[in-house]
């Protein structure tokens, strides 16, 4: 029995769908636990075929794998069906989907709050990617939410719908100057939707369960990553979901003895999207190498990333909230051809030195990095196979980052491709 969680460990985009892909083989199960459509997973296939994935779990490229959408999983079903469509035009099966009876239904009134929200708040903004996900949220916790199984019963939906926009339409026209929603019109739009899901619907995790009780491997795979968590990330930006790999217990509905490993995805540098504090940012052509030479764009935004070298600090903190057992370090190659490579190490706040997180929003904000410079390598290691085969001073900047961040780094990836990855131990 093994329950496996797959955690970005800085601000998400560290190339989780290659580790999924990756451990595809040996994995029976599939899951998401939270997030939305604000997450983008690019998997490239060895017929150099690329999917970008939003709201699907990776392992739908992967034949024989049963995916699932969990409960803590806010579904747009409008983007669901688009997806699902683009997958089956280009001949992917995907009748092993299922979606979570009790997940939330993201409606056209949560994106529309969301892009009025970001506008409202001006240049205090948290750079959302505008899809309706803290909305959404908002309306679980607060208890209005609808769930994935009302459209299984047209008055309850209808009763949901309305006493949701009774709040939202005043909001809408009287603060945002927008117009008002028809209940009747968000019903039957969600009503027609559903006739592409409904099949679908499931009790995700009383299946989750009997399947860990059989024996076969759960893959639970984050979105977003640790500095993202609405409770440990760098609150008040960050995004409105817990990737954190206790999250993944309650957004399964699994119990946390269930997990046996947690494989945390660490890029060789740090990158960011939206606004937010971010100590190794780099503001030179550092920045821009590394941004170009990463392909550093947002899968689903488009947006450019902020990027910076490698943060210690940040990676001891993700080991440590979520019980990462292994990492997987990817990117690896985007270092070749520089002559040094800072590695940030500890902070200076206020003129002290510091080895963990600050404990303030503030300190945070006030922190500056402290290098320790590697010395880097030219030699092209798209093609390495093994950790011996890698120039010495790489094996080196793995071995410091590894030494400074608390866990095995497991995996090491030197290339986008599915077959660029380097296994030094096994994972599942
Ligand atoms: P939201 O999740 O759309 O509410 O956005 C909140 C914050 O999380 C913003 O800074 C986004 O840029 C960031 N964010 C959300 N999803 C992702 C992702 O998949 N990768 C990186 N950043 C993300």
């Amino acid at each position: 029995m093994a329950a496996i969680v797959l955690i970005g460990a800085q601000w998400g985009d560290e190339g989780k769908g290659k580790a999924t892909d990756l451990l595809g083989g040996s994995i029976n199960w599939v899951v998401r636990y939270q997030g939305g459509n604000n997450a983008g997973h690019t998997v490239v296939l060895p017929s150099g075929e690329t999917f970008a994935l939003h709201l699907i779990p990776s392992g739908i490229l992967t034949p024989g794998v049963q995916n699932v959408i969990g409960n803590g999983v806010v579904v747009d079903p409008g983007v669901l069906l688009t997806e699902l469509g683009g997958l089956e035009d280009r001949d992917v099966d995907t009748t092993g989907l299922l979606i979570s009876a009790d997940a939330h239904l993201l409606m056209p009134y949560h994106v529309a709050i969301d892009k009025v929200t970001e506008r409202f708040l001006g240049n205090k903004k948290i750079g959302t990617t505008g899809r309706g996900i803290g909305p959404c949220y908002q309306d679980k916790i607060a208890r209005v939410g609808v769930r994935v199984a009302d459209v299984l019963d047209e008055k309850i939906l209808t009763q949901k719908v309305e006493a949701a926009l009774e709040l939202k339409n005043q909001i809408l026209v009287k603060i945002y100057n927008r117009r008002a929603l028809d209940p009747a019109q968000v019903v039957d739009e969600v009503l027609g939707q559903a006739e592409g899901f409904k099949h679908r619907i499931a009790d995700t995790r009383l299946l989750l369960n009997q399947a860990l009780e059989r024996g076969e491997t759960v893959l639970l795979e984050g979105s977003q990553g640790t500095l993202l968590d609405v409770d440990h990330g760098t609150y008040p930006y960050v995004t409105s979901s817990n990737p954190t790999a206790g999250g993944a217990a309650v957004g399964a509905g699994i119990g946390p003895n269930k997990i046996t490993t947690v494989l945390g995805i660490l890029k060789a540098y740090t990158t960011r999207v939206g606004s937010g504090p971010f100590p190794t940012e780099l503001f030179d052509e550092w920045g821009a190498y590394l941004a170009k030479t990463g392909g550093e764009v947002g899968v689903t935004t488009g947006r450019a990333r902020r990027c910076g070298w490698f943060d210690a600090v940040i990676a001891r903190y993700a080991t440590r909230v979520n019980g990462i057992t292994d990492y997987f370090l990817t990117k690896l190659d985007v270092l070749s051809s520089i002559d040094t490579i800072p590695i940030c190490v500890a902070y200076e706040v206020d003129g002290e030195r510091i080895e963990d997180m600050p404990m303030t929003q503030t300190g945070f904000h006030h922190a500056k990095p402290i290098y320790e410079e590697m010395p880097g390598w030219w030699e092209d290691i798209s093609q390495c196979k093994t950790f011996e085969e890698l120039p010495q001073n790489a094996q080196n900047y793995i071995l410091r980052l590894e030494e400074l961040s608390g866990a095995h780094i497991s995996c090491i990836g030197v290339g986008p491709g599915r077959d660029q990855t380097i296994v030094r131990r096994a994972i599942a």
